[in-house]
C-alpha cells in the first residue's frame, strides 16, 4: 500500500512539473494576459528592480557617443520597446541629467496595460507631471528636460499600425527578452525591420538557448509526445511558467540566428556580448551585491567564443545599415 501512495505521489509530481513547464496547448499570445496579471500582481517588480551595473554602463556609452556626435543641445530621442514597468527609466533620466542635456524624449511601448499603469505610477512619483507643454496628453509626463511618452499597443496591431504609433528615435532599446515573446520568427523578422525604420541604433537582448538548455529540451520531449502539430512552433520556442500567474510563449535564441534576423532587417550587428552569464536567480531581488558583482566581472570579460555556452542573455548593439 505504502508502494502505491509513494509511487502516485511521484507520478503526480512529474506530471505537475512538465505541465508547468510546457503546456503545449497553451496559446501563442498568452504573453500580454499574463503580463497584465505579473505587473498587477507586484510579482514582476518584486523579481526585478533595478537594471544591471553592465547595462546601465553600455547604455551610457552609447549615449555618450550619440553625444560626441551631435553635441548635448541637439534632442534625444529614446524609444524603451517593451519598456514594462519603466525598470530602465530613471537610470535614463539620471544619465540624461548627469550629462546636462538640453531635451530628452523617452518613448515607452508596450502592449500591457497594467505595465504602462505601473510606470506612469513611477514616473509621477519622481516628478513628473502629466500634460507636456506641448500638448495635453495624458499619456504625456514631463519634467525639467525630459519629456516621457507612454504608448499602449496590443499584440493585434500589425507592425505598420505599431510603427504608426512611434516617432523617429536616436536609441531603441529593447530588452530582457521583449523580442522573444512575439510567436514566429517572421513576425519578429518583422518587428526589427520596422524598429530599423524608427532609428540607427538599436540595443537588444535575448534569451540563450544553449544556458536555458534544460527548459528547452523538456519543452521538447513533452511536445514530441504530446503535440501532433509539430510544425506549428519554432525551434527555439517554448512556455515558461509564471506561479500564479499562467505560462508565457518564449523564443529562445543561438548567436548567429538573432545575427541573421538583424542583418535581414537591415541592421549591422557592431557589437555581441554577455547581457548575464549568472542564472535567472542572481537577476531577480534576491541576488546579492556579491554576487552581482561577479556576475558583472564575467559578464564584461566573456570572450565571443564562450558566448554560446556562457550567456543566459546575449546583449547585441547594431547599427543602420545605409546603403
Ligand atoms: C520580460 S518583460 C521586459 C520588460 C522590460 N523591458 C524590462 O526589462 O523590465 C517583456 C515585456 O515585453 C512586453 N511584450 C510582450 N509582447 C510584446 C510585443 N509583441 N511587442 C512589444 N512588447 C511586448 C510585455 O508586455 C513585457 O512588458
Amino acid at each position: 500500500m505504502e508502494f502505491f501512495v509513494t509511487f502516485f505521489v511521484l507520478l503526480l509530481l512529474v506530471k505537475v512539473s512538465l505541465d508547468n513547464l510546457a503546456p503545449a496547448a497553451a496559446s501563442q499570445d498568452s504573453s500580454p494576459r499574463h503580463y497584465g496579471l505579473y505587473y498587477s500582481s507586484g510579482e514582476y517588480s518584486r523579481r526585478y528592480r533595478s537594471i544591471t551595473r553592465l547595462a546601465r554602463e553600455r547604455i551610457e556609452r552609447l549615449i555618450d557617443a550619440h553625444i560626441a556626435l551631435v553635441g548635448t543641445q541637439c534632442p534625444l530621442t529614446i524609444i524603451d520597446y517593451g519598456c514594462g514597468n519603466g525598470r530602465y527609466f530613471l537610470d535614463l533620466v539620471q544619465i540624461a541629467e548627469s550629462r546636462c542635456l538640453s531635451s530628452v524624449h523617452i518613448v515607452g511601448y508596450d502592449p500591457t496595460p497594467d505595465a504602462l499603469l505601473q510606470f506612469k505610477a513611477l514616473a509621477s512619483e519622481h516628478g513628473f507631471f502629466a500634460g507636456a507643454p506641448d500638448g495635453d496628453d495624458s499619456a504625456t509626463l514631463s519634467k525639467d528636460a525630459v519629456k516621457l511618452s507612454l504608448i499602449e499597443g496590443s499584440v493585434d496591431l500589425g507592425v505598420d499600425q505599431v510603427a504608426a504609433l512611434l516617432p523617429a528615435a536616436d536609441i531603441i532599446l529593447c530588452l530582457f527578452g521583449v523580442l522573444s515573446h512575439i510567436p514566429r520568427r517572421c513576425q519578429r523578422q518583422a518587428t526589427l525591420r520596422m524598429l530599423r525604420g524608427k532609428a540607427a541604433t538599436l540595443v537588444l537582448s535575448v534569451p540563450n538557448v544553449i544556458s536555458n538548455r534544460s527548459d528547452y529540451d523538456l519543452f521538447e520531449a513533452r511536445r514530441s509526445r504530446c503535440c501532433p502539430d509539430r510544425d506549428a512552433v519554432e525551434r527555439g520556442d517554448i512556455y515558461y511558467t509564471r506561479e500564479a500567474v499562467g505560462d508565457f510563449f518564449y523564443h529562445l535564441y543561438t548567436v548567429e540566428e538573432i545575427e541573421q534576423d538583424c542583418e535581414a532587417a537591415q541592421w549591422r550587428v557592431d557589437q555581441v556580448g554577455c547581457a548575464t552569464v549568472a542564472p535567472e536567480t542572481l537577476l531577480t531581488t534576491t541576488a546579492t551585491e556579491e554576487q552581482r558583482h561577479a556576475d558583472y566581472e564575467q559578464s564584461k570579460s566573456m570572450a565571443r567564443s564562450m558566448l554560446d555556452h556562457m550567456a543566459l542573455y546575449f546583449w547585441l548593439e547594431c547599427k543602420a545599415v545605409t546603403n
